[in-house]
């Protein structure tokens, strides 16, 4: 079954550990918590100090943290000090080094992904199947909660996943970008493992609805 993620850049941040709880007990599988530097990316969001908090008050949920930051492997063992469970870059960031930053996040003891912007092509990733854990596919341009599902997405996703049947590893595909009850099935049907949805989970009325439908596809 696929699995959902929820992306806490849509919840009421003076409210996060209710609204986080209140989506674990509507059924999504772990918490997906965007950083964002105002420098790879055109926002600022949190660090590694609200990890933390979160980590403590909610020590058994999986913390897929994803950095949209220039420098991941300067704060790669923060993030894994803070409560991260993997800890995802972009290969944008560190076109020449990302093997270093891989060393870094093991070495720190997460797991690891690495992801692309919607007009990178999916072949920059190849090399990476069976060396990361997860790729992460981005469905919108990084920097921003509430944008529109970029249609072509489900058909790089295929292209990775076609891949990865083809070197025969088990590097896990996640996407993230305007994922709701329309976009999600796309991607599943296109071979996705992991979804990850902010608004469509946190602004509903009823997200347990929304988990459901995404489970059942
Ligand atoms: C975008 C972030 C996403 C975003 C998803 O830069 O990486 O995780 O919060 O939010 P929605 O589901 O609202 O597009
Ligand atoms: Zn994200």
């Amino acid at each position: 079954m696929t699995k959902i993620a929820a992306s806490i850049l849509s919840a009421d941040f003076a409210n996060l550990k209710h609204d986080c709880t209140r989506l674990l007990e509507a059924g999504v599988d772990l918490m997906h918590f965007d950083v964002m530097d105002g420098h790879f990316v055109p926002n600022i969001s949190y660090g590694a100090p609200v990890l933390k908090c979160l980590h403590a008050a909610m020590p058994d949920v999986y913390y897929d943290v994803h950095l949209m930051i220039s420098d991941p492997a300067r704060y790669a063992a923060d993030f894994a000090r803070a409560g991260a469970s993997l800890i995802t870059f972009h290969l944008e960031a560190v076109p020449d080094t990302a093997e270093e930053v891989i060393a870094a996040i093991r070495a720190a003891g997460c797991q690891v992904g690495i992801s692309i912007r919607p007009g990178t092509p999916v072949e920059a990733v190849f090399p990476y199947l069976g060396v990361v854990d997860l790729i992460l596919v981005m469905s919108v341009e990084p920097g921003f909660g509430g944008q529109k599902f970029i249609p072509t997405t489900p058909t790089r996703i295929a292209a990775i996943c076609a891949e990865r049947t083809r070197r025969g590893c088990d590097t896990l595909i996640e996407v993230d970008g305007g994922i709701n009850t329309e976009t999600g099935p796309l991607c599943i049907a296109a071979g996705v493992d992991w979804l990850v949805a902010g608004s469509s989970l946190f602004h509903a009325m009823d997200p347990a609805a929304v988990v459901n439908v995404l489970h059942s596809k």
